[in-house]
């Protein structure tokens, strides 16, 4: 393994590394958005040049804030499938670290979202100083939301709102966030 390829490294788990974007990832990203269970609950699929600008929009973070939505990589498969990360919130929840993920579908149900999600957490506590961090989602994406009751996030109702990225009359549109304070 070359020095470059450690150096991509943020994040090592059992299972899991969690690492800086490259270019290649693009095609894996786009692949794993246009899954249909994958849409079901992210909406509207990247065309190959979103997925590309969302690999430059994400490592854009890394350099601004020293992290972002990383690629994760299971170690069995040497490629990614999926991200875990943290990012600056954006409109409605400018000034907060939100937290997010996504994994490919036939790797669900394996305790993979956990596994990386709770290491976020603990490099979070590390090495930023943000209080808290909260995660946001579809209000009917149970699978997420049960991810966010596991790692010892709680629903604060009075914090839900309409994406603003989304049009009125779209399913996806009611968000609910969730919280967890620095232990
Ligand atoms: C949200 C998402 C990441 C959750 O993935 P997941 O695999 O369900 O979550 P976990 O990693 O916590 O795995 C939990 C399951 O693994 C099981 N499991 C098996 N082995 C395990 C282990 N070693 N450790 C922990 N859990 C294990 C748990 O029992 C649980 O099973 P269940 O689903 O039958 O209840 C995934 O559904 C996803 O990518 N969805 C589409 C995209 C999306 O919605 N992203 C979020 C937008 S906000």
């Amino acid at each position: 393994m070359g020095c470059a390829i450690r150096a991509r490294r943020v994040i090592e788990t059992e299972r899991l590394v969690l690492r800086r974007w490259q270019a290649d990832d693009a095609a894996w990203h786009h692949a794993l958005c246009n899954e249909p269970r994958v849409r079901a609950t992210l909406g509207a699929a990247p065309t190959l040049a979103d997925s590309a600008d969302v690999i430059v929009r994400q490592n854009g973070y890394q350099e601004s804030h020293g992290f972002c939505f990383w690629a994760l990589e299971p170690r069995t498969l040497g490629r990614m499938a999926g991200w875990c990360g943290l990012k600056p919130g954006t409109p409605p929840i400018e000034g907060e670290t939100e937290i997010g993920w996504t994994i490919a579908p036939d790797l669900w149900g394996q305790g993979l979202a956990r596994e990386a999600a709770e290491a976020v957490l603990a490099w979070a506590w590390r090495n930023t100083a943000c209080p808290s961090v909260v995660a946001i989602t579809a209000t009917g994406n149970t699978r997420s939301r049960a991810l966010m009751q596991r790692i010892g996030m709680r629903h604060d109702p009075a914090r839900d709102f309409d994406h603003p990225a989304l049009s009125a009359n779209d399913p996806l549109r009611r968000h609910v966030l969730y919280r967890i304070q620095r232990p």
